[in-house]
């Protein structure tokens, strides 16, 4: 067989969305302005010991008062769309709607489509007002409906000059790394409570998805992280490893979305955590409706076995009921600074089992991205491992493509540099860097080679 010839040039289809992402905790800084409640991230941020360097949501990148700059910079790059959050605590603190936070977005959304960019707004990117913490946060059903009602708020405001709305962000992580692991705010370590927030916040995300279409007749979706799961052998207990982590990660959440129910294996898993308990009858239908896009973030692949390997590590309190189950390093892969290996085909693969497994919906790769030890010096980041790590992610995507995936559009994580969640502001994921002592922004090599890419619409 002769080898196929590689395309030098690999364009995109017209119309794709180029963008880059943010989050309000991550960017905005100004915690304590204009009105805005504690949220479970400020909590959490101030325990000793939670966040890397004690570092907390201050200043970050500064981004609610330079938004204007910020989106200055987005146009320079050529950006067609912007992925940023809404503040739950800013627009409702206490269950109060807050002029003030609310029309901080009112003037972002309005200085993005001046621009020509389009805002892509996601409701909730994990910062839980800290007073619906205290009363269960995600473990209480209650706040699946303060989230619709929330929702109302901010879509009634803001409604069709959102391009387009997301529910949640990652509810895996909000779920199992905030309630079950407790690697994440709240800092909670219960299984019961991990499995309870994952089915409250797809309750919400239904709920919200409602409220959505009344208030907005422009597209609405939900952002997962997805993983490839591989087996490290052709073992059964290897295959069950696959099978539960495959499960927990993507099918728990891709299943009641876009097949109208959770899979039977993780009901059966999950029952002795109170699963069944939870959902109640009805449930799967909100869950279950319809939506017009779903966001894709991928960071890496796993492998994975039933039994401890060499340089293996045993599943986490993030992975309930997977106690068995060891996730197994590649070490031929290289790693960025968050210590995660590069694994490009990978991101191909998440989305054609998307595509395989699953009733046709367009996609999007809402976020993908990589840390790297960036050093400013001269007025220059020299961010080559960006590069790389950019180029070889967008030719997997272009790659699912060519396989027939429905792929409409890529945001890079991150367009700042901002707070990494518990790795603080040690681990810089931007195209533009900042300096946090004077919020100096300097385009990093990489935003310059991503401008070429979006100006092209293709690669090479
Ligand atoms: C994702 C989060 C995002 C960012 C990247 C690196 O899991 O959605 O906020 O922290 O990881």
């Amino acid at each position: 067989m002769s080898a196929q010839p590689i395309p030098d040039v690999l364009a995109f289809p017209d119309a794709f969305v180029w963008g880059a992402a943010t989050a309000a905790f991550q960017v905005e800084g100004s915690t304590t302005s204009d009105g805005r409640e504690t949220s479970v991230w400020d909590t959490f941020a101030a325990r000793p010991g939670a966040v890397a360097g004690g570092d907390t949501g201050d200043p970050a990148a500064d981004h609610y008062r330079r938004y204007a700059d910020d989106v200055a910079l987005m146009r320079s790059l050529g950006l067609t769309a912007y992925r940023f959050s809404l503040s739950w605590p800013r627009i409702l603190p206490y269950g109060t709607p807050e002029p003030r936070g609310i029309e901080f977005y009112d003037r972002l959304v309005d200085r993005l489509l001046a621009a020509g960019i389009q805002p892509w707004a996601t409701l909730y990117h994990w910062d839980l007002p800290q007073s619906l913490e205290d009363r269960g946060g995600w473990t209480a059903r209650d706040t699946a409906y303060r989230f619709a009602e929330y929702a109302e708020t901010i879509a009634a405001r803001l409604g069709d000059r959102v391009a387009s709305w997301s529910t949640l962000n990652e509810p895996w992580c909000a779920a199992m790394l905030g309630y079950g692991s407790g690697v994440h705010a709240p800092g909670r370590t219960s299984p019961e409570g991990a499995v309870a927030a994952t089915h409250h916040l797809l309750l919400g995300h239904g709920l919200a998805m409602d409220v959505l279409r009344q208030h907005a007749s422009t597209p609405s979706g939900i952002t997962l992280n997805l993983y490839p799961v591989v087996a490290d052998t052709p073992d059964d207990a290897d295959a069950d490893a696959v099978r539960r982590i495959d499960g927990l990660q993507n099918r728990l959440f891709l299943d009641p979305l876009l097949r109208g129910g959770y899979p039977a294996d993780l009901r059966e898993d999950l029952s002795r955590f109170g699963f069944d308990a939870v959902v109640r009858d009805g449930d799967e239908a909100v869950l279950g409706k319809p939506i017009d896009w779903l966001g894709v973030n991928y960071y890496r692949g796993y492998r994975v076995a039933g039994s401890a390997r060499p340089g293996s590590t045993p599943a986490g309190r993030e992975w309930p009921g997977a106690d068995q189950v060891h996730f197994v390093p590649d070490l031929a892969a290289p790693r960025t600074d968050s210590d995660w290996e590069v694994h490009p085909s990978g991101l191909t693969a998440s989305l054609l089992q998307v595509h395989r497994d699953y009733p046709p919906v367009p996609l999007y790769v809402t976020e993908n991205g990589a840390a790297y030890p960036d050093t400013l010096r001269d007025g220059e980041v020299s961010d080559d491992d960006r590069i790389a790590f950019l180029d070889a992610h967008l030719r997997a995507a272009h790659d699912a493509l060519a396989h027939g995936v429905d792929l409409r559009g890529y945001f890079y994580w991150s367009l700042l540099d901002n707070f990494e969640w518990a790795e603080g502001y040690a681990k810089r994921f931007g195209l533009v860097h900042v300096d946090y002592h004077t919020q100096q922004r300097t385009l990093k090599r990489s935003a310059r080679w991503y401008a070429e890419v979006i100006a092209r619409n293709a690669l090479g």
